[in-house]
């Protein structure tokens, strides 16, 4: 039997457990409650409340706009629709890297106001010390390493990271430094299959892949991606598993007609 049927609650020691069976953890977005429901009753092992809540819920170009106080929020809507997964918060831009008393600070704060069960960062070497004391804090930690969205004016680019050989260098350091701060997974965006198998082998937390490959000890992808509400976004490692963008417009282009016609609402429809 897989831990994925048997496991009531999913939590970080069971993220281990799938990785030390060889058996892949799946992980999603999510923002809201309604969603996070749907998620959670299909089984989702983690649900992570991205700060691309920035781009996808309020349609910023970029992830940094996004504050701790509308990552609160969007984290108690998915908390109050979860019974299952585990859900992992974003630290977003600017509440952990001035220094690591302020990250431990954001981190309390997630924690006390959304009931929510881990945080994500990103980065390496640079974010270390923040995450030995959040994880010193009793607060559960995910790194993210690769294309790290928040640094994407230092990269200039979403290109692939990580294919010259000091950056997979410093990223393979990276990934054993968060190893060893405590942190019990890691994402990989958007890196070279091969690089991501190297660095999933050679570490014993579970890796969770986005544009890494299959070798990752899991997979994530962003909601509106997979479900084709945000369908001007393409790149080479989305899978698109539903059409919703036209399925809304649709209905939505029906439900006018009927209201011009005045087909909607019917005798039955009405009290
Ligand atoms: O914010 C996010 O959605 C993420 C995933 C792409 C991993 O960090």
């Amino acid at each position: 039997m897989s831990i994925h049927k048997e496991i009531k609650k999913v939590t970080t020691h069971t993220l281990q457990k799938m990785k030390n069976n060889g058996e892949k953890i799946s992980m999603l977005t999510a923002y809201d409650f309604s969603f996070a429901k749907l998620f959670d009753k299909a089984n989702i092992d983690v649900l992570l409340v991205g700060d691309s809540a920035s781009n996808v819920m309020a349609g910023h170009e970029t992830t940094l706009p996004i504050t701790l106080d509308q990552m609160i929020y969007h984290a108690s809507s998915v908390i109050r629709g979860t019974d299952r997964a585990l859900v992992v918060v974003d630290l977003p831009f600017g509440s952990y890297q001035s220094n690591s008393d302020i990250a431990l600070a954001s981190a309390v704060r997630i924690m006390k106001e959304t009931g929510a069960h881990a945080i994500k960062l990103e980065g390496g070497e640079e974010i270390v010390e923040s995450v030995k004391k959040i994880v010193s804090a009793g607060i559960p930690v995910m790194g993210h390493l690769g294309l790290t969205p928040q640094s994407i004016y230092k990269f200039g680019t979403y290109n692939v990271r990580a294919k010259e050989e000091s950056e997979a260098n410093k990223l393979k350091n990276d990934s054993k430094l968060l190893q060893e701060a405590g942190c019990f997974a890691v994402v990989l965006e958007k890196i070279p299959a091969l690089l991501a198998k190297e660095v999933s082998e050679s570490l014993n937390i579970p890796t969770i892949g986005i544009g890494a490959g299959k070798h990752c000890d899991g997979q994530v992808l962003v909601m509106h991606d997979m479900l084709g509400i945000n369908t001007e976004f393409k790149p080479r490692f989305l899978r698109q598993y539903l059409n919703l963008a036209d399925s809304i417009v649709d209905a939505v282009g029906r439900y006018v007609s009927d209201v011009k016609a005045n087909e909607f609402p019917n005798d039955a429809e009405s009290y």
